[in-house]
């Protein structure tokens, strides 16, 4: 059977894909932001998963704001990096996993969740800046990865409640494939960072790390905390950190911390990375 054997959480600062990109990550600005990733890049080439759950938010990228689903699985074979204004990043294609993806939409839709499948999709930063992070610049990514995207750009998204029960029950979905897969779950955005209005540019650190240890040893009360504590503590853009929620339900209730990192700056955002792998 497919098991999900560790859970990834990470920023997605677009900056750093440009950064990459444009082979600046030596700057002094940019290197104690990429030093965090040493160990998680050998780390993952360790691990060799077959296939990242990669919980993302797209950014009115290839939702426009017509239609915006709470939560949409990608079941394609594959997801072109998107344009976002600058033409699309110079990253492979994103290859998914079709087979598990159907079986985790049926799953979880008869687990009650309503996930909207997409079928055609372009990835954005959101999806992209993980990848780097964690892979570097390979030709080909190392990883067959599903897009799973969270709406925090529309208001009202939904509650990191939710979103953690949506972990288990992805859980449960992965559990029951059928194949021998070694499955990894990311959850990504966050940390603090708001992007708008006179409150732009807040940072808060004690917050954050407060909120790392809870989500590490208490996810229950975390998985609690109402959206209007996010945006207060966390600025608007700090709503992003419900999708590492759906990252926490789907391991065990006690976890085993592999590596943590917090920075800042990085452009408008607090860095914080997690690698969590379950400990019964
Ligand atoms: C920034 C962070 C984000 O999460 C995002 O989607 C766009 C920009 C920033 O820090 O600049
Ligand atoms: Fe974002």
């Amino acid at each position: 059977m497919a098991r999900i054997t560790a859970g990834v959480a990470t920023s997605h600062v677009p900056a750093i894909g440009a950064a990459i990109d444009n082979g600046r990550a030596g700057d002094p600005y940019w290197r104690p932001v990429f030093s965090g990733y040493e160990f998680s890049k050998q780390w993952l080439a360790a691990a060799k998963p077959d296939v990242v759950l990669l919980v993302y938010n797209d950014h009115a990228t290839a939702f426009s704001l017509d239609i915006v689903p709470t939560f949409a699985i990608g079941c394609a074979p594959d997801f072109p990096p998107a344009d976002e204004g600058w033409g699309p990043r110079p990253v492979p294609r994103v290859e998914g996993h079709p087979e598990l993806a159907a079986h985790v939409t049926q799953s979880v839709i008869q687990q009650d969740f309503d996930l909207t499948i997409i079928n055609k999709m372009d990835v954005d930063h959101g999806l992209t800046v993980p990848l780097s992070l964690m892979c570097g610049q390979p030709e080909r990514w190392p990883v067959r990865v599903i897009p799973l995207a969270v709406n925090v750009v529309l208001y009202p998204p939904p509650s990191g409640r939710r979103c953690y029960e949506l972990g288990k029950a992805i859980r449960r979905a992965v559990e029951s494939f059928d194949d021998d897969l070694d499955v990894q779950i990311w959850g990504t955005g966050g940390m603090s960072h708001q992007l708008q209005g006179p409150r732009a540019g807040l940072i808060n650190q004690e917050w954050d790390n407060r909120w790392l240890d809870r989500l590490i040893d208490d996810p229950e009360t975390v998985s609690r905390i109402p959206h209007i504590e996010y945006v207060r503590e966390a600025g608007s853009e700090g709503i992003e950190l419900v999708m590492w929620l759906v990252m926490r339900g789907a391991l065990d209730p006690r976890v085993r911390v592999t590596h943590r990192f917090y920075h800042v700056p990085a452009s408008n955002t607090a860095v914080g990375h997690l690698i969590l792998e379950n400990d019964g």
